[in-house]
């Protein structure tokens, strides 16, 4: 069976296509919903599956700067990927990643990431792991920092159009400390970062801005979910996003979040395992992390990929898709390819490639071999990676 693959053209094909997933969620299209939702993907991102002329399936990409070691690039975030149940496991999904990668590709994105509602999906598109993440349930009584904190700046809560202003450059400090962070147009801050829905009115998500040296080094955006038991509070404190630009700045917010009253579980997710507040806990042993796959990414061109980041280079083996044999290539950081003599030392599979990437260092000289995705990337400075099935 074929399908035949294209972006959507009106908002009601738009809806359709969106509803690939949506149904999933039981989240209807209607229009404001979708009114919303086109100012941060655009309607040609949105590639629907159709068969016979109906939507069966569909596949967004929204357009962003993602960070990686000491630059950006940028990158197809891909979402909203759904087929209808009604014709699952007939291909659409592989006919709408294929697709798709080519949009990417044509639209010179070196990179596609996306987060995967189950990890068995995307290998088998060339997507790898390229980040962890976990969530944590912090007990009240465990939430004792190992060192006490000198105290610093002022915390106070802020208006959603105040947050607009104050919050986006606290991400931009983060993006530029953190590979794998996306760029948020303002849009996105307005309509998903800062939205107040009014299906969440009567317990709305709260900001806080904290303000050392007069100037926004951190926010939050949090909610309490209040309980008593027994004449006891059991009341949960949901870190939604908590983002510090300093060290100094991060601890100050991690110390007010889990100081508020009455809290007797704090809990956040897409926290990475190298997160500032396992070194700022007594017992982090007592966070509960629960850790998982978090970014899969896809590199789409070798080259432009491995030459947006600024620290060590790294060299590329690769059998091009429509020769024989093999050619390797270095990339360093604003020089290009240069073609290189002699084989690989080391070998990567695509996924190991991703990790080379989007790593933050890497160490020259390292002779241990890395053959797959759990290696460490670190190691690849003058190693080579072959790689195939790569579309420039
Ligand atoms: C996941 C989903 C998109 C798959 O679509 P589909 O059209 O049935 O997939 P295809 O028929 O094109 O399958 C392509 C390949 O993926 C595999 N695959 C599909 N869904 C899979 C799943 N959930 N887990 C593991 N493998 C899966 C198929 O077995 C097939 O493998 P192969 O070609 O290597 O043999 C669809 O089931 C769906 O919409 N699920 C609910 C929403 C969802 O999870 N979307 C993904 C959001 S990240």
């Amino acid at each position: 069976m074929s399908f035949e693959i294209r972006p959507t053209a009106d908002l009601e094909e738009y809806g359709r296509a969106i509803f690939g997933i949506g149904q999933y969620f039981g989240a209807m299209p209607d229009e404001e919903r979708l009114g919303r939702f086109s100012k941060v993907l655009d309607l040609e991102r949105m590639h629907a599956a159709r068969e016979n002329g109906e939507i069966v399936g569909g596949a967004g990409a929204f357009a962003y700067d993602f960070s990686v070691p000491g630059g950006s690039l940028p990158c197809a975030g891909v979402t909203v990927v759904g087929v209808y149940p009604t014709h699952r496991r007939r291909g659409v999904l592989r006919a709408m990643m294929d697709a798709q990668l080519q949009d990417v590709h044509e639209r010179g994105e070196p990179i596609a990431a996306l987060w995967a509602s189950e990890e068995t999906i995307y290998g088998r598109f060339g997507y790898g792991i390229a980040s962890w993440q976990g969530d944590v349930k912090i007990k009240r009584e465990w939430s004792a920092f190992a060192r006490p904190l000198e105290r610093a700046g002022r915390t106070r809560f802020v208006t959603a159009a105040e947050a607009l202003e104050l919050f986006p450059p606290v991400w931009k400090a983060l993006a530029a400390q953190r590979p794998g962070v996306f760029s948020r147009s303002p849009s996105w801050w307005e309509l998903r970062a800062l939205r107040l829905p009014d299906d969440e009115k009567a317990n709305p998500k709260r900001f806080v801005s904290l303000e050392i040296d007069g100037e926004t080094q951190a926010y939050a955006i949090f909610r309490t979910h209040s309980g008593f038991e027994a004449g006891v509070s059991n009341a949960r404190t949901e870190v939604i996003e908590a983002i510090g630009a300093t060290p100094q700045a991060t601890a100050e917010l991690w110390r007010f979040l889990l100081d508020i009253d009455w809290t007797a579980t704090f809990e956040a997710d897409l926290l990475p395992p190298d997160h500032p507040l396992f070194l700022l806990l007594a017992n982090p042993r007592r966070a509960a992390f629960r850790m998982g796959d978090s970014l899969w990414l896809r590199v789409v061109d070798v080259g432009a990929a491995l030459s947006g980041r600024a620290y060590a280079g790294v060299s590329v083996e690769r059998r091009p898709l429509e020769a024989r044999g093999r050619k390797r290539v270095a990339y360093r950081r604003g020089r290009g390819a240069r073609a290189r003599r002699g084989r690989a030392r080391f070998r990567v599979s695509r996924r190991g490639l991703v990790r080379a990437a989007t790593r933050v260092a890497a160490r020259r000289g390292a002779r241990r071999r890395c053959t797959g995705a759990r290696r460490p990337a670190l190691r690849l400075a003058s190693a080579a990676l072959v790689s195939r099935d790569l579309l420039s």
